[in-house]
């Protein structure tokens, strides 16, 4: 009997199996996962919980033996005197056995554009090798700055994948960013089922009308994914289309086409820009190229009766995206 029960755990823990970009098994077949963690004021301890809730791994914490002040400013100058002196706080012994693990979700708060020192004294004692990686951080707006390098440094002989940041202000709904990121390094969530295949369901909003989106698989369309929600300052354009300048450059790797089909929403590398095509004129050759990212799926007829100009916002449709 207890036999059994060990082979069903295992057959179980095995729909934790993480997954790299290129869609090849990140961790051994065993795919055991944790998700290990160190928060000094909560947010990154949310990330994690909503974390573990989608992908069924456990949760462990790492603490130090003596804790930090409670007052923020006495806290940022003991952190920077021990960042100064290298000093690295002791750690409480782990609750878990990092040896039945396969891959390791790493989270933390950024302390100075890179990891604290708590997550220093664990990594200087724990190299993780033959481990794979999965840094997560949340920050108050600098970004993960050089920590998911740092993370990288501290493990030479592990495989650290792409990190995943956020804004600890919104670390309470981080379950949507977090099934993006998961999306993008192809982890199988805690249903079994990968979710590499599936289209991400966009909703965008524009002029008071909501239409209803798919993203593909396009290098173009999973950076964009990243960046949602994303508002764009759109104008109309010879009754085909709205475009809007993007802001930031993404990192696509497609060529595109000169060509588009309506409902399109597409991604232009020469002038970064992202567009939504929703009729068909006489001359639908364009100029530049395109890259589809996805297509609207919702009826197309109330973009050709709005203003020139609009304001559009793209956000993933969590209630629809896999859920
Ligand atoms: C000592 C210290 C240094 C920090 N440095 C940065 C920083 O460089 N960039 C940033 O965006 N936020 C910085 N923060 C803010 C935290 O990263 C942010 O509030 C985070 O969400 C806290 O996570 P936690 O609640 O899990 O501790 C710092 C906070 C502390 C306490």
């Amino acid at each position: 009997m207890k036999d059994i029960l060990v082979t069903l755990l295992g057959a179980l823990l095995t729909f934790t199996l993480a997954l790299p970009c290129s869609g090849a098994p990140a961790s051994p077949d065993s795919g055991r996962s944790l998700i290990l963690f160190y928060s000094l004021s909560g947010n990154t301890r949310l990330a994690a919980e909503a974390l573990s809730r989608l992908t069924g791994a456990p949760l462990a914490e790492i603490k130090t033996v003596e804790p930090y002040p409670d007052d923020f400013h006495a806290v940022v100058e003991q952190a920077r005197q021990e960042r100064s002196t290298g000093y690295r706080p002791p750690i409480l012994p782990l609750s878990v056995d990092l040896d039945d693990y396969d891959t390791v979700y790493l989270g933390f708060p950024i302390w100075s554009n890179s990891i604290p020192q708590p997550m220093a004294s664990f990594l200087s004692e724990h190299h993780l090798e033959g481990k794979t990686i999965l840094p997560f951080c949340t920050h108050d707006g600098y970004g993960p700055g050089r920590s998911f390098r740092v993370v990288g440094e501290y493990c030479p002989d592990a495989r650290v994948l792409p990190g995943f940041d956020m804004l600890g202000s919104e670390a309470r709904d981080a379950e949507a960013k977090l099934k993006a990121w998961l999306k993008e390094v192809n982890v199988a969530l805690s249903d079994g089922t990968s979710s590499s295949s599936e289209a991400s369901a966009l909703v965008i909003r524009m002029n008071g009308v909501e239409l209803h989106g798919e993203l593909n698989d396009s290098s173009a369309a999973r950076e964009f994914l990243r960046r949602l929600p994303v508002t764009v300052s759109m104008t109309g354009y010879g009754g085909r289309e709205y475009y809007g300048d993007l802001g930031e450059l993404l990192n696509a790797t497609e060529e595109g086409r000169l060509r588009f089909d309506d409902g399109d929403i597409t991604y232009c590398p020469q002038n970064n820009t992202v567009a939504i095509f929703y009729a068909q004129t006489s001359c639908p050759d364009l100029s530049m190229r395109v890259i589809p990212m996805g297509r609207v799926t919702s009826p197309l007829d109330p973009l050709s009766r709005m203003p020139r100009r609009v304001t559009a916002t793209f956000s993933l449709n969590s209630a629809l995206s896999g859920d």
